[in-house]
């Protein structure tokens, strides 16, 4: 298994260049489903979560083509001769959900694996069910598999009881093909959402609201082929840019998109980084004494649940103490744990962290629980003293695109090991 080595202590400097957004490159590799026709897709990340969902794309029927001249890939369904999501797929990668509106939409049937239990909470998919539901798909849950058929799915109101991204994804994605108008009531806000609307209006779906809580969605006879580009990665983005704030420097971030970021960039100003944007570059400089920062976690536009792990690294050695509180996943708190292998002074009760800061972190092995956690590992071994080794990368492999060439880039001294 690979591991990361980081000799900790190095401030950040330089210039790199973002990502596509993997939360939005998912659902949008799922929108192929809804055309027989080519849907060409530019900034795809190269992840581990995006050969998973290609990997259950290409095993359905879909077929996946790079072309040099071309960037990006293409992605062709008009062949789906298996509509199913196994087990083994749903199980390493949660979004495998994304593809059960697509294909009821298209082909009237899915059967897909039921994501158990994760890593961070329960993360349940009853939101996604009841809308189907209610748009008059047949649905049953047995061995472990969600069984779903639709003769042609009804546009209907739909009230979410809860703010969920992929739920309101998987909707939108089925109401596309509906017949008649679908409402999406207390829909989430998320910027990933406003980039597949986009991508499935390219393709001729009919959306109103994306971006805000109410969508309106009027359902087309057939979608048609389409190109379309993914939009830059703001979590990855946010990650550098709280891993400068930790360990001193000036970096310059290219092809992002810094109105996404409002509520991280706040907190990183109170931390002492400052921060000038232009329309697709972000530059920070940190030279002050770093501060604490409090925060919770909510739906967008509030502070995003997957930047709370980087940001316990960053209060680890702030000046003064943090209160951290993670609202939307109730098991979204184990770097905790190997934090404090590395010495962080970090107190937990229930969903609540209180960080003391402390002039530095020892460096140590650790082990990566899940994704964002790993990404918090990563910041802790920069500002640590001596080195730390990673374990469990695999997390990391998930989601960040390059991570270590990029630190590296940036002048950490960050190694992957077998
Ligand atoms: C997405 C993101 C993930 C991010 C999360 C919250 C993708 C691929 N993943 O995950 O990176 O951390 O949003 O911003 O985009 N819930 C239910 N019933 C449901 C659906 C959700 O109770 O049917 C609960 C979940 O358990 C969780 C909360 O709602 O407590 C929010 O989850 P949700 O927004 O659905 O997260 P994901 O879409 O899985």
């Amino acid at each position: 298994m690979q591991k990361l080595l980081i000799q900790g202590g190095r401030p950040l400097h330089g210039e790199i260049s973002i990502s596509g957004a993997k939360n939005a490159a998912l659902p949008i590799l799922c929108a192929a489903l809804l055309t027989d026709e080519s849907l060409q897709i530019g900034n795809i990340p190269v992840l581990r979560d995006i050969e998973t969902m290609l990997a259950l794309l290409n095993q359905m029927g879909v077929s996946v083509t790079s072309d040099h001249n071309a960037p990006g890939i293409t992605l062709s369904a008009k062949q789906l001769n298996n509509p199913i999501a196994p087990y083994e797929m749903v199980k390493t990668m949660r979004a495998s959900i994304l593809v059960l509106g697509p294909l009821l939409a298209r082909v009237g049937q899915a059967r897909i694996s039921l994501p158990g239990g994760c890593a961070i909470g329960l993360r349940p998919v009853d939101q996604h069910i009841k809308g189907l539901q209610a748009m008059g798909a047949e649905i049953s849950i047995n061995h472990g598999y969600i069984n779903a058929t639709a003769k042609k799915l009804q546009g209907t109101r739909i009230g979410f009881d809860i703010v969920t991204v992929t739920g309101t994804e998987n909707l939108m994605m089925a109401a596309v093909l509906a017949e008649g108008t679908t409402i999406l009531e207390n829909a989430a806000r998320e910027p990933e959402i406003i980039d597949l609307a986009n991508c499935l209006i390219t393709m001729g779906a009919k959306i109103q609201g994306a971006g805000t809580d109410v969508i309106t969605i009027e359902g087309q006879s057939s979608l048609h082929g389409a190109k379309y580009s993914v939009m830059p990665d703001r979590i990855e983005t946010g990650t550098f840019l709280t891993a400068c704030t930790a360990t001193g420097g000036e970096i310059r971030l290219n092809n992002t998109n810094p109105y996404l970021l409002g509520a991280v960039i706040d907190k990183l100003v109170e931390a002492g980084a400052q921060i000038n944007v232009s329309h697709n570059q972000i530059h920070l400089t940190m030279n002050l004494q770093l501060q604490s920062v409090s925060l919770r976690t909510a739906p967008y536009p509030a502070f995003p649940t997957d930047m709370q792990a980087q940001f316990m690294a960053l209060n680890c050695i702030g000046d003064g103490t943090a209160i951290i509180t993670e609202t939307i996943f109730e098991n979204r708190l184990m770097h905790v744990q190997e934090l404090k292998r590395m010495n962080a002074d970090i107190e937990v009760e229930g969903n609540t962290a209180i960080i003391r800061g402390i002039p530095h972190l020892d460096g140590a092995h650790v082990m990566a629980t899940d994704l964002r956690a790993s990404a918090s590992l990563v910041i802790a071994g920069l500002i640590a003293h001596g080195q730390t080794t990673i374990d469990r990368i695999y997390h990391l492999d998930r989601g960040y695109e390059n991570i270590e060439q990029k630190l590296s880039m940036l002048g950490a001294n960050i190694q992957r090991i077998n």
